[in-house]
């Protein structure tokens, strides 16, 4: 099958399994992830193909939804890139990405040990960061069914992936826990430039939301 064929039938396969999906992880985030992946993969040097079919189907069954499966992402895109007919060293490019691809708490290191792995990483993790991080964030919160914000619940920083799966938090307090810190976290030039800007989003969104929750906007000197 053409590498064109294979990433239309992609495309298809993807949108039809994630259309609906109200976590955050529906098909116009893929899309997005898409787009930028192959924006900075240009820059990288990044081969094209493999960080097209990563970011296409990085999350296609996440293991935060399906009951803690970390296998059966990875496992899902292998065997829909065999069945397509594409080599065993190209699928396990994407499925060894796919695995890697998640944030698993602020103290668990995650290595990403190639350049495609990396920019669709940073792609991934730059959809969380400026405005369409604050909205994915809140659109979240609502789908978890938590509290917007509770000042009486401090952030965490969480040293093991349980701990962080078993987190119960507000959305206020997954910027400290999470959003914050992906500026740092990088992999690629290009993404830490774009991180620049999209983390000064989310950090002038989150003070102004804390100045209201206040009523400082409310003081007569400001
Ligand atoms: P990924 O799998 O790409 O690492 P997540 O599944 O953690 O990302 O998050 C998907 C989206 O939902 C992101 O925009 C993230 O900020 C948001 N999100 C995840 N967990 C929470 C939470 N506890 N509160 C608010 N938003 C969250
Ligand atoms: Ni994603």
């Amino acid at each position: 099958m053409r590498r064109e064929e294979v990433i239309e039938r992609t495309v298809h396969y993807v949108r039809n399994e994630l259309y609906a999906e109200s976590s955050g992880h529906d098909w116009w985030h893929v899309d997005r992830v898409r787009r930028l992946a192959m924006t900075i993969a240009e820059r990288e040097a990044a081969d094209a193909y493999v960080t097209e079919l990563a970011a296409l189907l990085h999350d296609i069954s996440d293991y935060k939804l399906n009951g803690g499966d970390l296998e059966r992402g990875p496992q899902i895109a292998f065997d829909w890139l065999r069945q397509l007919g594409e080599t065993k060293e190209c699928a396990t490019a994407v499925s060894d990405i796919i695995a890697n691809i998640s944030f698993k708490g602020a103290g668990v290191a995650c290595s990403m040990s190639t350049i495609e792995g990396m920019v669709v990483q940073d792609a991934d993790r730059l959809d969380a960061l400026g405005a369409i991080g604050v909205a994915r964030a809140f659109a979240y919160g609502g789908f978890a069914g938590q509290p917007m914000h509770d000042p009486a619940l401090r952030p965490r920083l969480h040293e093991t992936l349980e701990d962080y799966l078993n987190r119960k938090g507000t959305t206020v307090n997954h910027f400290y826990e999470k959003l914050l810190l992906l500026k740092d976290r990088m992999n690629t030039e290009t993404g830490r430039r774009i991180a620049e800007r999209r983390h000064a989003v989310l950090a002038g969104f989150l003070q102004e939301f804390l100045d209201e929750w206040d009523g400082k906007d409310a003081e007569p000197d400001r």
